[in-house]
């Protein structure tokens, strides 16, 4: 495919819902994510973007600071940075009200110990903001926007999280029918008499309301992965765009990024090339970077031909603000 002019990308996802924008770290995804955002609340098209990258800078490009929880940008944008550390904590103080209702008091020191290490836990972060980002995914269209813009971590972040839905799907699977073994275990327990019980129930009375508590939280865990998964994978609902420069490292990654989103079954919808200058230069140094980037320009079109790929040249100044922002596409 050959290459597009900008504004064929703004019409090309006016009609995808959700907006993935991934890429290395500096290439420009906020950037783009901002203006695409920009773009379409200026089309009168509600629009939420939501940035998963903890390095924050969503917050910059809107010269406004951003929170966990929706901030208003005008009237048609809204703009939000998730914050793992809250969704963790909220998840873990939940954790700990319900196992106060059942738990010997004596216990919760060394319970609240255990939870105030797990927080920590590898993973736990990542698990916390893949629930939360499928949340604003799954929701999104009901809360009525036409478009939710997802500006991402750097494009390795970004894949695992496309991915999870899936894996975390399975791995609720694999809860759950544990969950049904133990049932139906603790069922024949019923029938035995109370020591023998006690050894295959070490919970006592109190244990069927804590399964049935975990394992109706998984299920709707498992209801919001597969929603979320099937989001993803509709081509007709979610466009994943890659960013990157005419730089030999961007396209390595680029190329990786596309290989393992084939993988799992996912394409990206379009390439933007950013940060291209004019390819006729006055000053020595710079017609070298910019024969330097049509080199490229060639290495990519040919390496990504199945693709529509959009340059994007750099600016004068970096882009903030809506209205700067929404010109970059037009
Ligand atoms: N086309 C462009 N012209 C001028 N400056 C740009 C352009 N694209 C990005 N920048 C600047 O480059 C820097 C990195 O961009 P950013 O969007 O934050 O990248 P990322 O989110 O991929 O890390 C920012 O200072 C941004 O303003
Ligand atoms: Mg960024």
């Amino acid at each position: 495919m050959a290459l597009c002019s900008i504004d064929v990308l703004v019409s090309q996802l006016a009609t995808q819902p959700i907006i993935f924008i991934g890429g290395k770290g500096g290439v420009g995804k906020t950037t783009t994510a901002a203006a695409l955002a920009s773009y379409h609340a200026n089309q009168g098209k509600k629009t939420l973007i939501v940035s998963t990258d903890p390095a924050h800078s969503l917050g910059d490009v809107f010269n406004t600071t951003l929170h966990h929880e929706k901030t208003a940008i005008n009237p048609y944008l809204d703009a939000l940075e998730l914050n793992p550390e809250i969704i963790v904590n909220r998840h873990f103080a939940q954790v700990e009200r319900t196992i106060t209702g059942y738990a010997n008091p004596d216990m919760m020191p060394k319970i609240r110990e255990h939870l105030r290490l797990s927080k920590s836990a590898p993973g736990a972060q990542e698990a916390a903001m893949l629930e939360s980002m499928c949340q604003h995914l799954v929701t999104a269209a009901d809360a009525g926007y036409a478009h939710i813009i997802f500006d991402t971590a750097p494009t390795g972040h970004t894949l695992r999280l496309l991915v999870l839905p899936e894996m975390m799907g399975a791995w609720t699977d694999g809860l759950l029918a544990q969950q049904r073994r133990q049932a139906k275990l603790r069922s024949v327990a019923t029938h035995l008499d109370s020591h023998e019980k006690d050894i295959i129930n070490p919970f006592g009375k109190h244990q069927p309301d804590r399964w049935e508590q975990a394992v109706s939280v998984l299920e709707q865990r498992k209801v919001l992965f597969r929603q979320a998964g099937a989001l993803l994978h509709d081509r007709t609902q979610t466009a994943i765009v890659l960013v990157m420069t005419a730089d030999v490292l961007p396209l390595a990654e680029t190329a990786r990024a596309i290989s393992q989103l084939e993988e799992a079954k996912l394409t990206p919808a379009a390439i933007v090339v950013n940060q291209l200058i004019k390819p006729t230069q006055t000053d020595p140094f710079w017609q070298q970077r910019a024969d330097r980037q049509q080199q490229l320009m060639n290495d990519i079109t040919h390496s990504f031909s199945n693709y529509p790929i959009y340059p994007v040249y750099l600016q004068q100044t970096d882009i903030r603000g809506t209205e700067a922002l929404s010109k970059l596409f037009s």
